[in-house]
């Protein structure tokens, strides 16, 4: 699957599957993630812990990543699991609020509801206002609250 859109600072995007060929890429992604950003304890941090997490991610879902020419911009996991799916979704920062984040949950919610997927879940913090924004805007419905998360989901229909 592929596809491309230009993004709010008129930056042309492509959106694609992720494949092994890009785990150097993505590795390096992870590696430079700046630390503050982190959610809900994601990414790891260590070269190690961002290879282990991303070979896990792949044994038991599907990637896709946002390129600006060579370069991964952002990149979102999803994992199925009994007709539904978790997703974690991140963005370099130089690259934030325009547009890629909700672009990559699109582009995955359409792939999930091809492959037979029913619902599209997530969870982040409650002081995360960003990502939280993102996930109303895409029709996600808050479906529960714990101390400092909140769990999102939304009907693949
Ligand atoms: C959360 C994240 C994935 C969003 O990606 P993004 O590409 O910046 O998202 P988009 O540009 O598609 O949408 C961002 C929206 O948040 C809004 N926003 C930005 N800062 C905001 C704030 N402080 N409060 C409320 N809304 C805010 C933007 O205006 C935009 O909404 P709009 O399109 O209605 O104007 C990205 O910021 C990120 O990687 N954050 C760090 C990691 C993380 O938190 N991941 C998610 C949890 S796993």
């Amino acid at each position: 699957m592929y596809s491309e859109f230009f993004d709010k600072a008129g930056e042309i995007i492509f959106v694609t599957n992720y494949v092994q060929e890009e785990k150097k890429n993505l590795v390096r992604f992870y590696e430079r993630f700046d630390q503050k950003r982190r959610c809900c304890g994601l990414p790891p941090v260590s070269r190690e812990s961002i290879e282990k997490w991303l070979e896990d991610l792949s044994k038991n879902g599907y990637g896709f990543i946002a390129k600006r020419g060579e370069e991964i911009v952002g990149h979102i996991a999803v994992v199925p699991k009994n007709g539904e799916a978790e997703f974690v979704v991140f963005i370099h920062r130089d690259y934030e609020d325009r547009g890629i984040g909700k672009n990559l949950i699109e582009f995955a919610a359409k792939f999930l509801k091809d492959i037979g997927v029913k619902k599209l879940v997530a969870v982040t913090e409650a002081t995360n206002r960003r990502a939280i924004k993102t996930y109303l805007r895409l029709g996600f419905s808050v479906v529960g609250r714990e101390s400092f998360y909140v769990h999102f989901e939304r009907v693949l229909d």
